[in-house]
């Protein structure tokens, strides 16, 4: 799967996270088991989990690269916005 997410990150604030809804959720809340639930989560852990995908600390199950290949992508603020933003959702 291919997402084009440069034209998203140059937005500012949430509209970070646009690309995010398809697989976590509107409202950060996933409809399928397939995706985890990202809203409310610690800011902190969600910050870890990113450095951890970017540096290939974290893996999935080898089926999808997809959150590493995001990780990748995000710089320091991208991921400060995005894990403070889904701290804030319910
Ligand atoms: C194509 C589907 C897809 C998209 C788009 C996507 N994710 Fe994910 N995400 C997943 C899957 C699947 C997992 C869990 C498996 C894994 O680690 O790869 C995951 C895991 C995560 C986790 C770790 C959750 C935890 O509890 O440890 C976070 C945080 C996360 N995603 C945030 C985001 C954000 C923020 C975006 C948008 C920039 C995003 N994801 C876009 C599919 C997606």
């Amino acid at each position: 799967m291919k997402i084009k997410l440069s034209s998203l990150f140059a937005l500012a604030g949430p509209a970070r996270a646009l690309t995010c809804t398809a697989c976590h959720g509107v409202e950060g809340n996933s409809s399928s088991p397939m995706w985890p639930n990202i809203a409310g989560q610690h800011a902190a852990y969600t910050a870890k989990q990113f450095a951890d995908y970017a540096n290939s600390a974290r893996t999935s199950d080898g089926k999808t690269r997809i959150m590493q290949d995001i990780a990748a992508n995000l710089d320091k603020d991208d991921i400060a916005a995005l894990s403070s933003y889904a701290q804030g959702l319910k």
